[in-house]
């Protein structure tokens, strides 16, 4: 019988960036799925604040707490042999310094999780850098940022024109600077998702954020076909249903897996185009994720 494989660690992300091995994440919030993902082959489980929606049924993330990334995460980290657990610090908890250390010391003390994810640009540099040099591996979260949806309206395609394109450049940088460990990006266009990569000194993982990253990742319901979103018929341009043509779920994950490893996933009808006509384009986009963000505030598979 051969040795298990080792746990993944941060080095070993890093590894697969620099050899061009692709990273597949996924997010779990219970102990059977994070048995089936780990097994699968998963490298990167993320206790998502999505879980607001697809397990509590509710319309956004914000009104997800330290405590439910903490249930979540000890349902989740016994059950990873080889999987690197990183959870989401929810809306408003990391607001100040002392809040952010205390909202990561419970998801990892508590939780099991070896790294903390938040979302925001530039504005975030000083927790990001009070966290990574008290030990906190930090993943940086930009893009679109569903914690925003108050401030935003509406849920859509970020980094179109270039003014913003450039923005997203320098905050990437900044984060980094600041100590952030680890990028994900969210719902982008697929050349920026390169630039930013590009240029990046650490692993980067996407989500509708092009195929030029250095892994991928997608919210277990939605890639299962079983999330609200999906089921209502909102399907995200950027998530594939790999229940499809799958006997099982183990062999849904293990597809899922497979095709970010062979960079089968995601495809062009996946990625998102940089805006090329502003006027129409925004007036398009703009309109469609009003309309999506009255049913559920994620995007919708229209806006594209
Ligand atoms: O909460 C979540 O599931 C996320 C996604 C980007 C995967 O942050």
């Amino acid at each position: 019988m051969s040795a298990p494989a080792p746990s993944v660690q941060l080095a070993e992300l890093r590894r697969m960036r620099e050899a061009g091995e692709k990273i597949a994440c996924l997010t779990c919030y219970d102990a059977s799925f994070a048995l089936l993902e780990d097994r699968a082959g998963v490298d990167l489980v993320l206790i998502g604040d999505s879980l607001g929606m697809v397990i509590h049924g509710g319309t956004m993330t914000t009104p997800v707490t330290v405590e439910h990334i903490v249930y979540h995460s000890r349902c989740v980290a016994p059950h990873l042999k080889r999987a690197f657990l990183v959870a989401d610090l929810p809306f408003l908890s990391f607001a100040t310094r002392e809040r952010a250390l205390d909202a990561a010391q419970r998801v990892m003390q508590q939780g099991g999780a070896k790294m903390v994810k938040l979302e925001g640009g530039r504005e975030q540099a000083d927790i990001v850098e009070y966290l990574a040099v008290r030990g906190v591996p930090v993943c940086a979260h930009l893009g679109l940022q569903p914690q925003l949806i108050h401030k935003m309206g509406a849920f859509k395609v970020q980094g179109r024109d270039e003014a913003a394109a450039e923005a997203m450049l320098h905050d990437a940088q900044v984060l980094q600077d600041a100590g952030a460990d680890l990028l994900l990006l969210e719902c982008i266009p697929a050349a920026l998702g390169r630039r930013i990569a590009e240029r990046s000194r650490v692993p980067v993982i996407g989500i509708g954020a092009g195929p030029d990253v250095d892994g991928q990742i997608l919210v277990l319901h939605d890639m299962l076909g079983i999330s609200p979103l999906v089921t209502l018929g909102r399907k995200p341009r950027f998530v594939k249903n790999f229940m499809e043509g799958a006997p099982d779920i183990e062999s849904a994950i293990r597809a899922y897996v497979q095709a970010v490893k062979r960079k089968a996933y995601p495809a062009a009808e996946h990625c998102f185009e940089t805006q090329t006509a502003p006027a129409l384009a925004g007036v398009k986009t703009e309109a469609k994720a009003s309309a999506a963000v009255q049913g559920r505030a994620r995007l919708p598979a229209s806006d594209s």
